[in-house]
């Protein structure tokens, strides 16, 4: 038996996606790739955080009397640069920049795709050690080629996504993207600095047995939301349960927990705050996509988040996502 093991890295899985594909460009895998090599990047930093005086305010000054970025706006620096300067596309949504970033070179203009991002999600755990995540959501622009994209190009809604992925920088870091091919998961191999296809073709759990939502908010919840949160912590072991709550606050972590080993994550809307807290196009679309890929289903609580025409940038929205049993349960509830 030969001991050799075939390791396809991101740029090989790419490349033969695309063989696979005569008619298609590479456009879009080289996008993919440019942000694989962001990530790369922002991982070094990441496990540094620790480490070096990276943690401070941004625009505070460090004990060398240099300016300190905080991790996310290093992270949208590299994403947003690595972008900028690849041939793919065209402009960038991110959590991180009030307006939508047009590049306007010539090569840009005649790109084909839009990006939206949250260069680092989570961040607020950095600093206690939890694991946090980059989110992107991937559009073909619908202005012209040849001309600066619009915000148009970034307000479609998420059924229109030609991909999108997430990258955890966990106990390892990983990179999971969803195609309409379906969804990929590549671990981050340190000693050759390469993502390598170690999750193939992800399917999440119709059932599983996690649910995940932020329990100190509770009583803010709408009645129904309640109703289904208690039902989840009274399932018998008849009906598939018991349950078991796992809610890190970090939305990357609790997301890819629950689609590798199924389970449902829920951000509701809360009395004060009636669209939740979690942003549309950089959080819940990229997530709706990757988890309907995997035989998965999210909403707003009121319909697919799929088929949300989003009207503002960073506009907020309750979600619900998880495996499709799990969902069904919810949806049961909320009816
Ligand atoms: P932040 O980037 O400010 O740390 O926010 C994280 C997001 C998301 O990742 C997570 O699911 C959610 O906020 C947690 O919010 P609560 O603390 O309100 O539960």
């Amino acid at each position: 038996m030969s001991n050799y093991r075939k390791v396809m890295t991101l740029d090989e899985f790419t490349i033969q996606e695309l063989r696979n594909f005569p008619t298609a460009t590479g456009a879009l895998s080289g996008l993919l790739r440019d942000i694989g090599l962001a990530a790369k990047r922002v991982n070094v930093e990441v496990n540094k955080a620790g480490l070096v005086d990276i943690l401070g305010d941004y625009g505070s000054i460090n004990v060398q009397g240099e300016d300190v970025k905080k991790l996310d706006i290093f992270a949208n620096n590299q994403f947003v640069g690595v972008l900028r300067h690849g041939i793919s596309c065209a402009g960038v949504g991110s959590e991180e920049n009030d307006d939508i970033i047009v590049f306007d070179d010539e090569l840009s203009k005649n790109a084909s795709y839009v990006v939206l991002m949250d260069p680092l999600d989570g961040s607020s755990n950095i600093d206690v050690n939890v694991s946090i995540g980059t989110i992107f959501s991937v559009f073909r622009r619908v202005t012209p080629k040849g001309q600066p994209v619009t915000m148009e190009d970034f307000l479609q809604p998420g059924k229109f996504q030609v991909a999108a992925g997430y990258i955890i920088y966990g106990s390892s870091t990983m990179m999971v993207y969803a195609t309409k091919r379906g969804v990929n998961g590549f671990t981050l191999d340190p000693s050759i600095g390469e993502f390598c296809l170690s999750h193939p073709d992800i399917k999440t759990p119709e059932f599983g047995k996690f649910y995940s939502v932020n329990h100190g908010i509770f009583f803010q919840y709408a009645e129904k939301v309640r109703n289904y949160i208690n039902r989840c912590q009274q399932k018998t072991k008849e009906a598939g349960g018991p349950y078991t709550q796992r809610y890190i606050g970090s939305m990357v972590a609790d997301l890819h927990r629950n689609l590798i080993k199924g389970g449902i994550f829920m951000y509701p809307g809360t009395g004060e705050k009636p669209n939740g807290k979690l942003r549309l196009l950089y959080e819940c679309n990229p997530f709706g996509f990757i988890l309907e890929k995997a035989g998965g289903k999210a909403s707003n609580g009121e319909e697919r988040i799929l088929e949300v025409k989003p009207t503002e940038l960073h506009q907020r929205t309750p979600f619900f996502a998880g495996s499709k049993g799990m969902m069904e349960e919810l949806e049961s509830c909320l009816e």
